[in-house]
């Protein structure tokens, strides 16, 4: 297989407003496909910007009282703890404001000026008086020209649907300063998309295979062609690309008091970011945008924005003689509980809210995974759906095969797996390694639903083979251990296989199940290899299904009164003690000796317990339904040691051990003996 060099991006957020669910959904997307093709070995360039110039910007910012820099400065600063917090692995992040970019937006422009595609024009516009500025249409309100409603915006009526000019509005005002905007005519400077060689070349670059979706094209065949339209042939309008002063963006050169319309540098945003990139990792960027040269553009981005990323940027780049995009990738829109998102009504989810609830990043990455695939479909974040996908999926069927399995190849065979897995385990695994294809033409295509269909379906096939042997069942008969070996082995391999398929999803998880099988990175190759008669680390918990508390909190509207999180584990703190009170007790280290059910009870063990005396201790403890006898004898514990002896039904307890559990045990079931770290031995005090 050849080694693919891929630059990859997604949309630049205007710099106006923290990142919401759209955005995660959008960066998680082109994330998951960067870091499969990494996990292949392909060479990937991943960036992303803020889009930081535009008049809305700069109004905000003035509303703010900060110059735009300063605003645009402290939304940037604010990007990292959500890219981190969802593991979304951009090489660089970069500004549209940044030196590269005015170099690079200006050498556009003056290559397409010199291949004659620059022309100026007149144009009269909406003019502001009192703010001195031309108004941008989402500026300017007035009475609808078909129904008379008042207050509509200058492009459509949302009362009767009509759709005007701005200029058709009758008693127009700006939103700005409600005074009424005099017409006023200026200089602007055009694009000229309308020539035949533009629409010549976009004819053949839209419709070059695999470049467009299919139904990306077909959208693009109306824009050629619009409905209605009478006319031979195709027509595109031109594109205006100036605004007058003052505006916050990049000035047209050799044109006093003219800026580049913000879409115009926008998308060479994309170049300004790999360049800094290149600069700071010591790759050649001109090289690597060689028009002839191997590398694959790539382009994640939403419906939206179609138009600017399939007409105007590849035609601005072809024609100012450099490298276009290979593939646009559009997707649809998230909405929540079937709700669009609006800023102004504070619905939808905040991501930044998502991980200060402590909800893990990973569910919403496999949970988008899982609904997404390569069209242009909205999809729709649904809580039921999201505990349903996350619990029942990832953890009851991924997740528990690691669970299962872990504990024997520990406590029975010293960590070490088999080696030889049986004639059914190798059947098994062969048959995990024969959904590689499928599966990585999915990712490829995008198709992440499909792909972890197809994981699932094999993890299925892994928890019957599970079922099938009873490996509980083989614990019990001493004669059985090479099976019980075999049986365990064949699961942790499976479970490695299925980490590998899950890694592009799951790279926090996948990072955890390295450590535990104390495998160098997983990457696609390691689905060739076993890990033959290796030893594994000790099971650690990888994964917590979804608190549904947590959730209800995060999807409680902005408004309303915070709910209240449940007490941590399921009761309050205990009220305040002094030093003195803890002081009392006396917390010693304690080595199992031995462990054996109690004669009569279902609930207790009775523990012998060596803290350094001369005689071990008899302890009973409460823990029969969370650990068997025999998993216990050799490990470290925690005991209290000068708790009063009291006498029971099954002879003397002198002490007793430390073990965690929830205040509602009924609801949440679990006992977790307390362990100590590596190095400490019978007899020392816990203080
Ligand atoms: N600044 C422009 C893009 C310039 S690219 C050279 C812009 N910014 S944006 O912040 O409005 O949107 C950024 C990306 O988020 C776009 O791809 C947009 O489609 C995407 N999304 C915005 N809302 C979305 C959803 N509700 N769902 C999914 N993606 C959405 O447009
Ligand atoms: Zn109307």
């Amino acid at each position: 297989m050849t080694t693919r060099q891929l630059f990859v991006t997604t949309a630049l957020p205007y710099a106006n407003a923290p990142f919401h669910i759209g955005h995660m959904m959008e960066y998680i997307q082109a994330d998951i496909w960067v870091r499969f093709q990494r996990m292949q070995g392909h060479t990937v360039h991943f960036v992303g910007a803020d889009d930081a110039h535009g008049a809305p910007i700069m109004i905000a910012a003035e509303k703010a009282g900060k110059t735009p820099q300063a605003f645009v400065a402290e939304i940037a600063a604010g990007r990292k703890q959500y890219l981190d917090g969802f593991h979304i692995a951009f090489d660089h992040w970069h500004s549209t404001d940044a030196p590269e970019n005015h170099a690079l937006a200006k050498d556009v422009y003056l290559a397409l000026r010199r291949n004659g595609l620059i022309f100026t024009r007149e144009i009269e516009q909406f003019f502001d008086p009192v703010k001195g500025m031309f108004l941008p249409d989402r500026y300017i309100k007035g009475e609808c020209p078909r129904c008379g409603a008042k207050d509509q915006y200058g492009d459509s009526c949302e009362v009767c649907g009509a759709v005007y000019a701005p200029t058709e509005l009758k008693n127009p005002y700006s939103t700005l300063t409600g005074a009424t905007p005099v017409l006023k005519s200026s200089e602007h400077h055009f694009f000229q998309l309308s020539s035949q060689r533009c629409i010549d070349f976009l004819q053949a670059w839209t419709t070059t295979p695999g470049r467009l979706q299919p139904e990306v094209l077909n959208k693009i065949r109306e824009w050629f062609a619009p409905e209605g339209s009478e006319a031979e042939g195709t027509r595109l309008a031109d594109w205006d690309i100036s605004r007058d002063a003052p505006y916050f963006g990049i000035q047209i050169p050799d044109a006093p008091g003219k800026y580049f319309y913000v879409w115009l540098d926008a998308p060479i945003g994309y170049l300004a970011a790999l360049k800094a990139h290149c600069d700071k990792a010591g790759v050649d960027f001109d090289r690597l945008l060689d028009p002839d040269g191997p590398t694959e553009q790539v382009h994640f981005i939403g419906k939206d924005i179609t138009y600017f990323h399939t007409l105007f940027w590849p035609a601005m780049l072809h024609f100012s003689g450099r490298k276009t995009p290979d593939h646009i990738f559009v997707h649809g829109f998230i909405t929540v509980s079937g709700e669009k998102m609006s800023k102004s009504r504070g619905t939808g989810i905040s991501p930044l809210k998502y991980l200060e609830l402590g909800l893990d990043p990973e569910w919403l990455r496999y949970y988008l995974a899982a609904k997404l695939n390569g069209r242009v479909e909205d999809i729709d974040f649904n809580p039921d759906d999201f505990v349903a996908r996350v619990n029942a999926d990832l953890v009851g069927k991924y997740i528990n095969i690691a669970s299962r399995a872990a504990g024997f190849i520990a406590k029975r065979f010293d960590g070490r797996l088999s080696g030889d897995l049986g004639v059914e385990g190798r059947t098994l695994l062969d048959h995990l390694r024969a959904g590689r294809d499928g599966i990585v033409q999915a990712y490829e295509d995008r198709e992440y639903g499909r792909a972890l269909r197809e994981v699932m379906l094999l993890a299925d096939r892994v928890n019957e083979f599970v079922d099938r042997h009873k490996p509980w069942e083989l614990a019990k008969h001493a004669e059985q251990s090479a099976v019980l070996h075999d049986v365990c082995s064949t699961c942790i391999e499976a479970f490695r296989l299925l980490t590998v398929y899950l890694k592009p999803v799951l790279p926090a998880l996948a990072a955890k199940v390295e450590a535990f099988l104390q495998v160098p990175p997983l990457r696609l190759d390691d689905l060739d290899r076993d890990l033959g008669a290796h030893t594994i680390g000790r099971y650690q918990h990888l994964l917590q299904r979804v608190d549904e508390k947590r959730l209800d909190a995060l999807l409680a509207p902005a408004e309303a009164a915070p709910i209240e999180l449940p007490p941590p584990g399921g009761e309050a703190i205990a009220e305040t003690i002094g030093l003195d009170d803890f002081a009392k007790l006396d917390l010693r280290i304690a080595r199992i000796v031995s462990a054996e059910r109690v004669e009569g009870s279902t609930k207790l063990l009775k523990l012998m317990l060596d803290v350094g005396e001369a005689q071990p201790r008899q302890v009973f403890s409460g823990i029969q339904s969370a650990y068997a006898p025999e998993d216990l004898v050799g490990r470290l514990t925690v005991m209290v040691a000068n708790l009063a002896t009291r006498k029971m039904k099954f002879g003397l307890s002198q002490g007793m051990v430390l073990a965690a559990s929830h205040g509602d045990e009924k609801a949440h079931p679990g006992l977790y003996l307390l362990e100590p770290h590596e190095g400490a031995t019978p007899g020392l005090r816990v203080r």
